[in-house]
């Protein structure tokens, strides 16, 4: 009587299951990770992760520790990085809205929360 009630909800385990598992296996294949293994789906992010690679990648490589402090690690809010990237504090020079226009700073700046996020802290 137990092994049957098993078999019958076999069928129910695997279809979520298998929903669960699709979306994941997708995300993972279409994007191209340049800063490590992160699967962005939102073009919004991918705009970000150029912005970052153009002019943020060679200090900061993929977010951590390079020329400069490792950005990925802490939480540091939206208006925090755009001062920083605005101004420039000490060895890092500042990015007017000729280098990097509002719109891609906005991206730049959800990229690097989503850094962060991946990152586990
Ligand atoms: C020429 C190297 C260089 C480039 C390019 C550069 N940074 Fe920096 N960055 C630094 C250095 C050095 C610091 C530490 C400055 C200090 O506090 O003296 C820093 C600090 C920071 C901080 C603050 C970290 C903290 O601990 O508070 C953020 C955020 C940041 N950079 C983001 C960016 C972003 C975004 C870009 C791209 C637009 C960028 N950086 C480009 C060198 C660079």
């Amino acid at each position: 009587m137990a092994s049957r009630a098993v078999i019958r909800l076999h069928p129910l385990f695997s279809i979520p299951y298998l929903l669960l598992l699709l979306p994941a296996c997708a995300t993972a294949r279409r994007d191209e990770p340049l800063a490590g293994p992160m699967p962005l789906s939102d073009p919004k992010l991918v705009a970000g992760q150029q912005v970052f690679m153009r002019n943020c990648h060679q200090c900061h490589p993929g977010g951590a520790a390079g020329l400069g402090p490792a950005i990925n690690n802490k939480p540091l809010p939206a208006f925090a990085i755009k001062a920083q990237v605005r101004k420039g504090v000490g060895a890092m020079p500042a990015f007017d809205d000729g280098r990097i226009p509002d719109a891609d700073l906005d991206n730049l700046t959800a990229y690097l929360q989503t850094l962060r996020k991946q990152d586990g802290d």
